[in-house]
């Protein structure tokens, strides 16, 4: 691949758990389960090939609507992985960051973010951003609303980014697994000229190479944003 137009930013909807699971006749829990080994190769292959944020949707502001068997599946299995993984990003020289609202989060699960987020703040070979809690629409609402509370009068596209979740630079390229043509209410400020690649498989059957394909299709892509490239 073409080491220095690789995506610095990559952002992930890892859908299709449920569907993996159900396939299999299991409790859709376990496809979140599967679905997090998938989520430990796809952030050490994106340490190798180069990419230097990737943000990926763990848990929406939506998905408290699911059944508090798979909601509390879901917060402790993320737990686990803060607890587990805490290793692996020191070992491979990565920052861990969250995408998210406060709001509804146990203390505990709050602790072990904020310690996690603390103790890898250094570590510089890849971003790892979890959406966890996280709305694209409440992100601006939270955002405009900081604005107010600071007594600002007026800001700059270029300003904006300061009062979302994280200051960071906007994906290149957004992977959705699953097969489905949806945005969900993820990073909308963020994606005004990202390239969208859709993938058919599950996210639990995702794997590096897929991600390669990924890559490969928005290397392929010609980004305009807006202008036009040939002028006559
Ligand atoms: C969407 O699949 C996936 C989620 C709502 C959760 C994503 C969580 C993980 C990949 C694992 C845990 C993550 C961490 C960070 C430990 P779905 O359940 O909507 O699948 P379906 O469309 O097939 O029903």
């Amino acid at each position: 691949m073409e080491q220095n137009r690789i995506p610095k930013h990559i952002a992930i909807i890892m859908d299709g758990n449920g569907r993996w699971a159900k396939k299999r006749f299991m409790p859709r829990t376990v496809g979140h389960k599967e679905g997090s080994e998938t989520l430990k190769k796809i952030v050490t292959h994106c340490t190798k090939i180069g990419v230097k944020f990737l943000t990926v949707y763990a848990f929406s502001t939506e998905n408290w609507k699911r059944s508090s068997t798979e909601v509390d599946a879901l917060m402790l299995l993320f737990k686990l992985y803060l607890e587990k993984e805490k290793k692996t990003f020191m070992e491979n020289d990565i920052r861990f960051m969250i995408s998210g609202s406060r709001e509804n989060i146990s203390a505990t699960l709050l602790k072990s973010m904020d310690s996690l987020i603390e103790e890898t703040k250094e570590n510089k070979t890849l971003t790892l951003n979890i959406a966890f809690n996280y709305g694209g629409r409440k992100e601006i609402v939270d955002g405009i609303n900081k604005i107010i509370s600071s007594g600002i009068k007026y800001i700059t596209e270029e300003e904006m980014g300061g009062f979302l979740y994280n200051d960071i630079p906007d994906p290149e390229l957004l992977i959705r697994t699953g097969g489905e043509f949806r945005i969900s209410n993820f990073l909308l400020w963020q994606m005004a000229y990202s390239e969208i690649c859709i993938s058919d498989k599950l996210w639990p059957d995702f794997g590096v190479e897929d991600l390669d394909l990924a890559i490969e299709e928005y290397l392929s892509r010609d980004r305009r944003y807006g202008g036009v490239k040939d002028v006559e």
